[in-house]
């Protein structure tokens, strides 16, 4: 495996890499879920890279971009026993050198929910993306369906653009009690472990009410708040029953919907959705 911490080889590298290459492109601190979406790569590419970047334009200024977990070198033994071939670990100066000006924007679908509480994360989201695209050229590029909105906004940019990466989605994975894993889990006390489960209890409420023929959107988001209210270390930010494309809010579910929530347990902010339908 070839660490490779610049643009200029990053260039040279992609040149002399077998096709099809794919990128999982991540912010460090790996678990189980980036090491599906290796996995997932490594079944499907001849050239498997991994770019790690904690990216600091996707932070808000009250964020935890300097308290984000960071550990290399375990994340190197975990890419390499993984069988990835080159890790793209970047310096903010090569991503960002001065005078770096150009960001992209990609409308309404970056605004709502996430983007309502994180302004300006999906900029830096879409932004980095795109660089990470332009400069490794992959072909297939994977990402977790536990950023739902994320995904959206990147194969959007992806088709504006014109890219041309074919965005892989793979599943969530989760604990053995439904909490989707996210480097964030890690800022969890074990109390706040244990409330952090009202996340997927909340959505399967309304997975359970989808599955019995509920279809009123607004008494999809009761069941979701209706449990979220039970857990007293549970703040909520947001919870949403939307059209799976364009995160729309349903009035009622007709077509392919998320439910997607948003909480604070404690100082820690998780996210998660589930597929209606
Ligand atoms: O999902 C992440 O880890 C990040 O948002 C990504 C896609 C690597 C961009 O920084």
């Amino acid at each position: 495996m070839k660490v490779i911490k610049s643009v200029a080889e990053m260039a040279e590298a992609r040149e002399q890499a077998p096709r099809p290459m794919a990128l999982v492109p991540t912010m460090g601190a790996l678990h189980e879920g980036h090491l599906s979406l290796v996995r997932r790569a490594r079944s499907e590419g001849a050239t498997v890279v991994a770019s790690v970047f904690v990216n600091p334009t996707q932070f808000g200024p009250n964020e935890d971009l300097a308290a984000y977990p960071r550990d290399l070198e375990r994340d190197l033994a975990l890419l390499e026993q993984e069988g990835v071939d080159l890790v793209f670990q970047p310096s903010q100066e090569d991503i960002y050198p001065s005078g770096f000006a150009t960001t992209v924007d990609v409308g309404a679908l970056g605004r709502r929910l996430e983007g309502e509480f994180r302004p300006g994360h999906f900029r830096g989201v879409a932004t980095v993306v795109c660089k990470l695209f332009t400069i490794i050229r992959p072909d297939e590029a994977y990402f977790g369906q536990k950023d739902a909105q994320q995904t959206l906004v990147i194969r959007r940019l992806n088709a504006d653009l014109n890219l041309g990466v074919n965005v892989v989605v793979c599943p969530s994975v989760r604990e053995a009690d439904g909490l989707a894993m996210s480097s964030r889990n890690a800022y969890l006390g074990p109390e706040e472990r244990r409330a952090s489960t009202a996340l997927f209890r909340a959505l399967s409420a309304a997975q359970a009410r989808f599955n019995g023929g509920e279809r009123d959107a607004d008494k999809l988001r009761g069941a979701m708040v209706q449990v979220l209210r039970m857990e007293p270390l549970a703040q909520r930010e947001y919870v949403s029953v939307s059209d799976a494309e364009t995160l729309e809010e349903l009035a009622r579910v007709d077509g392919p919907a998320l439910a997607l929530l948003a909480v604070r347990i404690g100082n820690t902010r998780l996210i998660d959705n589930v597929a209606l339908g």
